[in-house]
């Protein structure tokens, strides 16, 4: 699993390291950092699948993301790392005992050269390495501007002739099974991973339309196949959890799935009502509720699972089943829980199931900073060694 996330002049993040467990509870004051925290780790998702340059585009462009303080040393760059493993969460597979890290460095790029994308970020040093830090002998690619190279099976360092795109990391810049397969492994290893983020319920809400029934282990990022996921969670064993979560969360009621085949919506009957209601007919915070259990009791569990505000439009009665729901996914996967309502934060401590290896980050600012609250110096700071640049 991810041990430790280092980001470094993303926004408020000037500069911060964080210890993930099998889950990880962020909080923090309006303006702490958290959603800047959550779309770091996106951040690093997108060097996975190609949409680096595309992920920060949309949120501005790269000179809005950069710190806007001053820097303690160094230019204006933006650093993400991340350090996977050793250990295991429990029921995965062995090879997860593998321990590798990533590192990249982004930056403005240079003025002067004619491009018109003077918007896009430019990779200026990206490192992977296999072990547990980013020792020379460790590094199997490593990434210095245009010019790049990695360790061949018989551990000699290879210049790749092709020069990388250089808005786009390594991670799919550098997909040669032979030369770097470490490489690929990392890719794949950050490209399991899966967001959620406020997923709509308005009256539009894509959630609210029916879907074509078809096997739908991964719920989309917008809803928009929730009765196909539920479904599918029946057809594969975990009917009687879902029914379980509902029950907790409303008691009494019962979901289904109603309409056709290609236009499948799921329903629920509630006490006093004489026919079940439709996806399109729910509240959103129960429409919400079902959403986050699709979500969560997934077939097929993501390497680390990231959530943003669960809580959103959901009534404090909800949140220990909600708790509850995180909880038991932290048991299959790594969650990270980014959230502003200390009522889930409390439910989360008073729930039998949440896992032994679970950490509680509070977020605060100091002078425009993100800071870990109860962090008395650098001793309280996780261990993280970025590479040489
Ligand atoms: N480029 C930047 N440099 C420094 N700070 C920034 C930059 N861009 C945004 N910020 C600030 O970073 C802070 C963190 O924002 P973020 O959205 O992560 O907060 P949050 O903890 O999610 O808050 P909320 O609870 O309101 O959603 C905000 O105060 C924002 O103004
Ligand atoms: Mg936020």
């Amino acid at each position: 699993m991810i041990r430790t996330v280092a980001v470094e002049g993303y926004r408020s993040l000037h500069d911060l390291v964080l210890e993930l467990g099998a889950l990880t509870v962020v909080t923090g004051g309006n303006g702490s950092g958290k959603s800047s925290l959550y779309r770091s780790l996106r951040l690093l998702h997108a060097c996975s699948t190609g949409a680096l340059a595309g992920t920060l585009a949309q949120e501005g462009g790269l000179a809005s993301a950069l710190w806007a303080g001053q820097r303690r040393r160094g230019p204006v760059r933006l650093r993400l790392g991340v350090q996977h493993g050793p250990g295991h969460v429990r029921g995965r597979l062995a090879d997860d005992d593998v321990a590798f890290g990533y590192a990249l460095e982004v930056g403005l790029p240079q003025l002067g050269t004619g491009s018109p994308f003077v918007r896009d970020p430019e990779v200026k040093a990206e490192t992977v390495w296999v072990g547990d830090a980013p020792r020379p002998r460790d590094v199997v690619a490593e990434r210095r501007g245009p010019s790049v190279r990695a360790r061949d099976a018989d551990d000699a360092w290879v210049q790749v002739p092709r020069d990388p795109d250089p808005t786009e990391s390594l991670l799919t810049e550098l997909v040669d099974p032979l030369l770097a397969p470490q490489v690929l492994l990392v890719r794949e290893r950050l490209r399991a991973w899966r967001f959620y983020d406020h997923v709509r319920t308005d009256a539009d809400a894509p959630a609210r339309r029916g879907s074509v029934l078809t096997r739908t282990p991964v719920l989309a990022a917008d809803g928009r196949d929730l009765a196909a996921a539920v479904a599918t969670i029946r057809h594969l064993g975990g009917g009687d959890q879902l029914a379980e979560v509902v029950d907790r969360a409303f008691p009494g009621s019962v979901l289904g799935l109603g309409g056709t085949d290609e236009h499948a919506t799921v329903s629920m009957t509630q006490d006093g009502l004489q026919r079940p209601l439709s996806a399109a007919e729910l509240s959103d915070g129960t429409l919400r509720f079902l959403l986050w259990a699709a979500a969560l009791l997934t077939p097929r569990p993501p390497a680390l699972m990231v959530v943003n505000e669960p809580e959103t439009s959901l009534h404090p009665d909800l949140l220990p089943a909600l708790a509850h729901l995180l909880a038991a996914a932290a048991r299959r996967t790594q969650v990270v829980v980014v959230s502003h309502a200390p009522a889930l934060v409390d439910a989360l401590g008073a729930d039998a199931d949440v896992p032994a290896d679970t950490r509680h980050v509070a977020l605060g600012k100091e002078l425009g900073e993100t800071v870990v609250a109860g962090r008395e110096g650098p001793l309280d700071v996780p261990a993280w060694h970025w590479p040489g640049r």
